[in-house]
């Protein structure tokens, strides 16, 4: 990926589901520090030690699944609903606005064009709104990945968690 930045074809190389462990695998082989990691982050996958690690390294983490998928869990709990409620936002656009003034580059998909206009309106979080949602992943069952196609015995395309370094219990997702 280094020798592609030398042909002119591409301006920029980053890496994707890395973690702080495989980054510490990775970044002594590099020469270009990568521009982006893109891991899945979001109210219940907060990824603050990462973030922290990709700061420290000049590595922008960029948030994939930022709604989760559309699974309901952070979508539904009462606090995240508030703040949404406080701004006459969707938990949509809190969701993305909380990615963005945290300093990480969020993804969000939709297919719906209303959606993605809306989806990309962002608002001014509070501190204490922040703090509120910082604070969604410490409750019960809450701190985990919502992709759907995690396996049940824990492992992502035959990776364990453990091989990957990602701070997820086995199981770690819910099904909408
Ligand atoms: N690097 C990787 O390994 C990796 C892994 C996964 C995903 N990604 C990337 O991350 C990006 C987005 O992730 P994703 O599609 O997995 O998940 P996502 O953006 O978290 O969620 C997409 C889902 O949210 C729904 N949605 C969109 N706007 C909504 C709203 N306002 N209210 C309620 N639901 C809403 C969408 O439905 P509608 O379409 O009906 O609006 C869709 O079902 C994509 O570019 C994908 O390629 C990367």
């Amino acid at each position: 990926m280094e020798k592609l930045l030398d042909t002119g074809k591409v301006k920029s190389i980053g890496v994707s589901n890395f973690s702080i462990k495989t980054l510490e695998v990775l970044l002594p082989q590099c020469t270009i520090i990568p521009a982006t990691n893109q891991v899945e982050l979001h109210p219940c996958l907060p990824q603050f030690g990462l973030k922290e690690y990709c700061d420290s390294k000049g590595i922008l983490l960029t948030a994939y699944s930022p709604f989760g998928q559309g699974n309901p869990l952070f979508f539904k709990d009462p606090d995240f609903i508030a703040v949404a409620e406080n701004h006459k936002a969707t938990v949509a656009q809190v969701a993305v606005s909380w990615a963005v003034q945290r300093g990480t580059v969020p993804i969000p998909k939709s297919a719906n064009v209303e959606r993605m206009k809306a989806n990309i309106t962002l608002i001014k979080l509070k501190p204490e709104e922040m703090q509120t949602i910082n604070d969604i992943h410490k409750k019960p069952g809450m701190h985990r990945s919502l992709l759907a196609y995690h396996a049940s015995d824990g492992t992502f395309f035959d990776w364990t968690y453990e091989q990957l370094g990602w701070p997820m219990s086995v199981g770690g997702f819910v099904t909408a």
